[in-house]
């Protein structure tokens, strides 16, 4: 993989910030997006734009055969059966929703049970409360002291009453890459569901639902170089066959009278409204994009760059890295804390040396009060990042612990 080549593509990365390069660590929130997902989308609104599934107009057949490639494309991606398994949403978060509301909420009365972990990011967890409070028993599988699945815990907490069991594929704390396999397995053979949350995998290492043996699947596309505002829910057909629709009006309909109406076919029957067109061809342009570099080379890649930073960040006294020590059973997320120096403090300093780093509870506040930390700071990597941006990280965690005395 040619880093320079890569970085030489995103035009943010030339920018500087507090008259620093900046170096930009921060791609687990959101991640840059490379001239060719900006054209795309630019492109399509100065040639192409129309609604789509509306006009027999030249321009609406184009937007419509372009939002359709869209979702070919992501089909293709993750090895779906087919196009029908591919819902367009605005994020992972309003995917895991669409699960919750359209397939759980009709027969949460009738109760049973729905397992998550302590590791999950809050979007796959608040979804099922709701749930949880209007029937369902809802339980968390714990994490070990090595920052893995307790998988006796979920051993014992699964029963016949099972619904679901959704859990993270990569954490977006502690990086740990759950073995999606494993759970599928023990989800299924005890009559549940399963669905796994691709937030922080899609992005960085091939994934095959098929392999995964999924039921469903959720990723947003502003990790994954895309544009903010879509991303993907991906079910097996028979279950989107007898899933309720999440919102209703236009395009999701067949045929409507004032009292009765017929639904449209599986995928549209979950796009309501004039969905996000340009964001379905940006998401294309990043596939397109990460499929030339290919997902085995991006995974070695953030894998090399994940072993030097831990080995970096063992060098540094004072500072706690949270996470696997094995980087082949981890993404390129470091999640630590610089002794007696609140993770803000420690993110402004290093804003003002122009590196950019999340801090905070990063959206696990479960997972926090198990690490028994209130926050932390994060560091993630991604394809255009190197051992440059690593070493500036580490030289700017030494010299704030030069100003806190650490
Ligand atoms: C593991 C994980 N799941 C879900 C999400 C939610 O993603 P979005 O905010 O794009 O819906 C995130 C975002 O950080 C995440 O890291």
């Amino acid at each position: 993989m040619d880093v320079e080549k890569i970085k030489a593509d995103f035009p943010i990365l030339k920018r500087k910030i507090n008259g620093k390069k900046l170096v930009y660590l921060d791609s687990a929130a959101t991640s840059q997006k490379p001239v060719q997902v900006i054209s795309a989308i630019k492109e399509y609104y100065e040639n192409r734009n129309a609604n789509v599934s509306r006009s027999v107009h030249k321009l609406g057949e184009e937007a419509t055969e372009a939002y359709e490639n869209a979702r070919k494309t992501v089909a293709k991606l993750i090895n779906a059966n087919s196009e029908k398994e591919i819902i367009f949403v605005r994020n992972a978060t309003e995917g895991i929703n669409l699960v919750a509301y359209s397939y759980f909420l009709p027969v949460a009365q009738a109760g049973g049970k729905i397992i998550s972990t302590v590791m999950e990011h809050h979007s796959n967890i608040v979804p099922w409360q709701f749930i949880n409070s209007m029937g369902i028993d809802l339980k968390f599988v714990g994490v070990t002291k090595d920052f893995g699945l307790d998988m006796e815990n979920l051993n014992k907490i699964i029963s016949a009453g099972t619904k679901l069991v959704t859990i993270t594929h990569a954490s977006n704390v502690l990086g740990t890459i759950n073995d999606i396999n494993q759970v599928s397995k023990i989800a299924h053979d005890n009559g549940s569901l399963f669905m796994v949350d691709a937030a922080q995998s899609v992005p960085h290492m091939p994934v095959d639902v098929q392999k995964l043996d999924c039921d469903f699947l959720v990723f947003s596309g502003h990790k994954m170089l895309g544009p903010t505002g879509i991303g993907v829910l991906y079910a097996k057909e028979e279950h989107l066959e007898n899933m309720k629709p999440f919102n209703y009006g236009g395009d999701m309909i067949k045929e409507v009278g004032l009292e009765k109406t017929a639904f449209n076919d599986v995928p549209w029957k979950f796009e309501a409204g004039t969905p996000n067109i340009a964001g379905a061809i940006g998401l294309k342009a990043a596939v397109d994009y990460l499929n030339r570099i290919g997902f085995n080379s991006i995974r070695k890649h953030e894998t090399k760059l994940t072993k030097y930073s831990l080995g970096e960040f063992s060098k540094l006294d004072n500072v706690e890295t949270y996470g696997p020590s094995d980087a082949t059973k981890r993404g390129c997320v470091i999640s630590f804390n610089i002794k007696n120096v609140h993770p803000h403090d420690a993110a402004s300093l290093l804003d003002r040396q122009g590196i950019a780093i999340r801090s905070g509870h990063a959206c696990a506040q479960p997972l926090m009060e198990w690490l028994g930390a209130k926050a932390v700071a994060r560091a993630s990597g991604y394809i255009y990042n190197d051992k440059n941006d690593i070493d500036a990280l580490v030289g700017g965690i030494e010299k704030v612990k030069r100003m806190f005395g650490v």
